[in-house]
C-alpha cells in the first residue's frame, strides 16, 4: 500500500506537477503523518522571538527552571525549544556540533535537565545547506542529524527554509519527516516554510505543523495580518496537524495589555501551537497571568480539534469563533477599530444550533447569563471579548 502511495507521490511530483496539489490533499486525508503525537496543540517556550542569536547554556537551564517554578509547566507548557544559532560547524563524520562558547556541555544535557524535570527539549535545524543564521543546515544530512537527535534525546524539530537547493519543499520536507520516523524516538515535527508552497494543502502528510506566513513581529498589525493569512486555511488544521501562525510575542512590550489578551486569544482560539516566546525569567504579573489562563488554554487544548475562524467583519467589528466539544462554541468580539464599539455575535448567523446558551467570560472567568439568540457587548478599542457558550 505505502509502496503504490510513494509511486503516485513520485508521479505527481516528477512528471504531473500541475495536478499534485489535489492529489496530494487526497494522499493527506489517506496518509497523515500519524506519529502520535502533536494531538492536540504543541505548548512550551522558544528562545527565537525574545533571544534570537544571543542564546547559551545558562538561559535555557534558568528558563527550564522557571518553566516549572513559575506555574507554566503545570499549565500545560511542556517544550523547551532552542531556534537558530545553537549549532557551529560538522565534524569530520558530518555529525552536528554546538557551539562550544555559548553550549560547552552539548545537547544532551540540556535535554536530560529538562526531562528531569518533566519537560520536553526541542532543537531547530533547517531543510537547507544552511540556516537563516548561515549556520550549518540538514540537507544531505537528514539521517545522520535525526540518529543524533534520537541519541540527545530530542522531543521537537522545527525546520526551517532558508538557502536550499531550490527544489520544492513538498520534495525537501518529506526527507527529513522519513528520517525521524526511522529513528526509535518520537520527535514532534514542525515545518517552517512560511507558506511559500501552501503547506497547509499537503502538510499533514508530513508534519505536526506548518507555518503559514513570514515572521510576526511584536506590534498589533503583525500580529493581525499573521492570524488572518493563517485564518485562509482554517479547514486543513485538525489533531496531528496543525496551521502555525508563528510564537506568541506576549511580554515581549510591543503591545498593551489588552492587544496581547487579544493575541493570546486569537491563538488559542485558531488551535495554534502556543511557544513562548519572551524571557520567562523576568516576565511581569500580567503576562504570566495571560498565559496561565487555564480557561482560554482549554479551548487551544479542546480535543475536538477544530479549528476557530473569522466569521463576520464589518468595519473593524469582528465575530471569530468555532465549535468545541460537548457542543460548545467559543466567541470571541474583536474591535480592531479606533473607537468602543458594539459588536453583537447573532447565533444562526455563526452557524450555532439554536438553544439556550451559558456565557462565560473567560478572561473575567464569570458566567454572564443564559441567552438564546445572540450575544452582544461593547468592546472597548483594540481590545477583545472572549466567551465560552455551552448548551444549558
Ligand atoms: C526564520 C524563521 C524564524 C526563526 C529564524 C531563525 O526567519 O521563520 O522563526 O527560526 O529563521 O534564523
Amino acid at each position: 500500500f505505502f509502496n503504490i502511495i510513494s509511486l503516485i507521490k513520485y508521479l505527481l511530483l516528477k512528471k504531473m506537477k500541475i495536478f499534485y496539489p489535489i492529489i496530494l490533499s487526497i494522499i493527506c486525508f489517506i496518509s497523515p503523518l500519524d506519529n502520535g503525537v502533536g494531538l492536540t496543540p504543541p505548548m512550551g517556550w522558544n528562545s527565537w522571538n525574545k533571544f534570537g542569536c544571543s542564546i547559551n547554556e545558562k538561559l535555557i537551564m534558568s528558563t527550564i527552571d522557571t518553566i516549572v517554578s513559575s506555574g507554566l509547566a503545570k499549565a500545560g507548557y511542556t517544550y523547551v525549544n532552542i531556534d537558530d544559532c545553537w549549532q557551529k560547524t560538522r565534524d569530520s563524520n558530518g555529525k552536528i556540533q554546538p557551539n562550544p562558547d555559548f553550549f560547552p556541555n552539548g545537547m544532551k544535557v540540556l535535554a536530560d535537565y529538562a526531562h528531569e524535570k518533566g519537560l520536553k527539549f526541542g532543537l531547530y535545524s533547517d531543510a537547507g545547506y544552511s540556516t537563516c543564521c548561515n549556520l550549518p543546515g540538514s540537507l544531505g544530512y537528514e539521517e545522520i542529524d535525526a540518529k543524533t537527535y534520537e541519541e540527545w534525546g530530542i522531543d521537537y524539530l522545527k525546520y526551517d527554509n532558508c538557502n536550499t537547493d531550490g527544489t520544492a519543499p513538498e520534495v525537501r520536507y518529506p526527507v527529513m519527516r522519513d528520517a525521524l520516523l526511522k529513528i526509535n524516538r518520537t520527535i514532534y515535527y514542525s515545518m517552517c516554510e512560511w507558506g511559500i508552497n501552501s503547506p497547509a494543502k499537503w502538510g499533514k502528510e508530513v508534519a505536526n505543523s506548518w507555518r503559514n506566513t513570514g515572521d510576526i513581529e511584536d506590534n498589533w498589525k503583525s500580529m493581525l495580518t499573521i492570524i488572518d493569512a493563517n485564518n485562509y486555511w482554517a479547514d486543513y488544521a485538525g489533531p496531528g496537524g496543525w496551521n502555525d501562525p508563528d510564537m506568541l510575542e506576549v511580554g515581549n512590550g510591543g503591545m498593551t495589555y489588552e492587544e496581547y489578551k487579544v493575541h493570546f486569544g486569537l491563538w488559542c482560539l485558531s488551535k495554534a501551537p502556543l511557544l513562548i516566546g519572551c524571557d520567562i525569567t523576568n516576565m511581569s504579573d500580567e503576562t504570566l497571568e495571560i498565559l496561565t489562563n487555564e480557561e482560554v488554554i482549554a479551548i487551544n487544548q479542546d480535543s475536538l480539534g477544530v479549528q476557530g475562524k473569522k466569521l463576520e467583519s464589518v468595519d473593524g467589528k469582528e465575530v471569530w469563533g468555532g465549535p468545541l466539544s460537548n457542543n460548545a462554541f467559543v466567541v470571541m468580539l474583536l474591535n480592531r477599530g479606533d473607537s468602543t464599539a458594539e459588536i453583537e455575535a447573532n447565533f444562526e448567523k455563526i452557524g450555532l444550533k439554536s438553544g439556550e446558551y451559558i456565557v462565560r467570560d473567560l478572561w473575567e472567568r464569570k458566567d454572564l447569563g443564559v441567552f438564546t439568540e445572540s450575544f452582544k457587548e461593547k468592546v472597548k478599542s483594540h481590545s477583545g471579548v472572549l466567551v465560552k457558550l455551552s448548551p444549558k
